[in-house]
């Protein structure tokens, strides 16, 4: 610790010795930063890289590249590629020139190994204690995103160079940075910084971020806008979900639907209240239904009762609404259903998330789209009356969001059309694509 007085409003002691305090020898605040030299903590802490790059020259020449994010490499150290759990000797450290006898912390390094061992971009080489695994971690979150951040919805999370995705499971507490009270919340807005649990689509390898700063911290990326939402600093893996195994049934999702003789499908109705997703969605029902398929429908205002009774329409809770929604289609899929659901579910985000829960060609999004000033103009449960008159909050369209869909499987637009004539055109949809015959 230096202490240096000075007076920043004249400058006094910053950049120039200051008349006024003859008394003050020392530095002035330039002179002491300039002559601050970083400090290397390497010799204590063992290696860890994130492989940066794999470098292919030929048939036999790998070079691993990336920046020292702990300790020390050398020729001969052993190295484990920790989530592959494999491990080879370290041969050559490269470079321009001779090559190097040894690189730490902060080094861009490329080097060799004595054996081919499976390493790719993203992956975490480590000596000695290795860092934990895991696929669920709790951290403290910095969030800038424009958009809160809400439990149920999925990110892309970056650890380096590795791309995971992840789903906030559970917001513990918002951190009131003026009072340090911790409070419990069900989003993080703009600046607010809290703590939340992610569960991870795959392991990572890492180290708390008290522990190493690069080996502990990852950033949240949008997934719909690709912008940086986040930042994230790893606190401690957490074990709850290590002991659930999938179980893998016997009786399967093709052997469930070769008896039912049909090929599952989700057909996801999507467009303001009162555009005619469930009228259209009820028709298409029946008429297959009618052709002696096995169908199930989900709707909003039905769903609404039992499942998910206890939310509302918050933007969170709307998450949270198509999160399960999205895992009940899937779940009807896996039973070999053909599952018609039917939500307003106004953000691409969850869409997307449903799509991705069932396997590609499986899930057929319907536009449902019919103009705002229709659906007010119909208005069959009188609800824009009432949010045009200020009694009704967050209804969509009004003012809440609706995200159309971009490229959706089917676009009705049910200005110049019939609800027959609608359900007709998907229902010969879907023989198009293959999904009944
Ligand atoms: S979603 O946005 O979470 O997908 P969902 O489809 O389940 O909505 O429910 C929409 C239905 O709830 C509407 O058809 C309407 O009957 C009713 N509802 C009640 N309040 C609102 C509101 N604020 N915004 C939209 N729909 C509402």
């Amino acid at each position: 610790v230096t202490s240096i007085p000075v007076c920043a409003r004249d400058g006094d002691n910053v950049t120039r010795p200051s008349e006024r305090m003859p008394w003050y020898t020392g530095r002035t605040l330039i002179d002491a930063l300039e002559a601050a030299m970083p400090t290397r903590e390497t010799h204590a802490a063992p290696f860890r890289m994130q492989v940066q790059h794999v470098n292919r020259v030929g048939a036999d020449y790998r070079g691993y590249s990336g920046t020292i994010a702990a300790g020390i490499l050398r020729p001969g150290q052993a190295v484990t590629n920790v989530l592959a759990k494999t491990a080879a000797v370290v041969e050559r450290i490269v470079a321009m020139g001779d090559d190097l006898a040894e690189a730490q912390q902060g080094d861009a390094v490329s080097f060799t190994l004595d054996r081919e061992i499976d390493i790719s971009r993203g992956d975490v080489l480590a000596s000695d204690t290795l860092p934990e695994r895991a696929d669920r971690v709790s951290a403290r979150i910095v969030w800038f995103g424009e958009t809160p951040l809400y439990r149920g919805r999925e990110y892309l999370c970056l650890f380096g160079p590795r791309g995971v995705t992840g789903t906030v499971v559970e917001i513990a507490h918002r951190l009131d940075v003026e009072t340090l009270v911790e409070e419990p919340v069900r989003e993080l807005r703009f600046n607010e910084v809290g703590r939340a649990s992610i569960a991870l689509n795959q392991s990572i390898a890492f180290d708390p971020y008290t522990t190493n700063r690069d080996m502990g911290s990852f950033v949240l990326i949008d997934r719909q806008t690709r912008n940086t939402v986040g930042a994230g600093l790893i606190v401690t893996a957490e074990k709850e979900t290590v002991d659930v195994y999938w179980h893998r049934m016997e009786v399967d999702k093709e052997a469930r639907a070769t008896l039912k003789g049909q090929k599952p499908a989700v057909l996801w109705f999507t467009g303001f209240s009162g555009s005619g997703k469930s009228t259209i969605a009820n028709l298409v029902e029946k008429a297959l239904a009618a052709q002696g398929r096995h169908t199930m429908i989900l709707d909003g205002d039905n769903v609404r009762h039992g499942l998910n009774r206890d939310l509302g329409f918050s933007e969170a809770d709307r998450v949270e609404n198509i999160r399960r929604i999205a895992e009940v289609s899937k779940l009807f899929v896996d039973a070999g259903m053909i599952v018609l659901s039917s939500f307003i579910s106004p953000y691409r985000a969850e869409r997307l998330l449903a799509r991705e829960r069932v396997e590609a060609g499986e899930f057929i999004e319907i536009f449902v789209d019919t103009p705002i000033d229709e659906c007010r103009r119909r208005d069959p449960k009188g609800l824009y009356k009432r949010a045009d008159a200020g009694t009704l909050r967050n209804f969509t369209g009004v003012d809440a969001p609706y995200e159309a869909p971009e490229n959706p499987e089917i676009r009705l637009p049910t200005l110049d059309a019939s609800p027959e004539e609608l359900a007709t055109k998907v229902v010969a949809e879907l023989r198009a694509r293959g999904i009944i015959s």
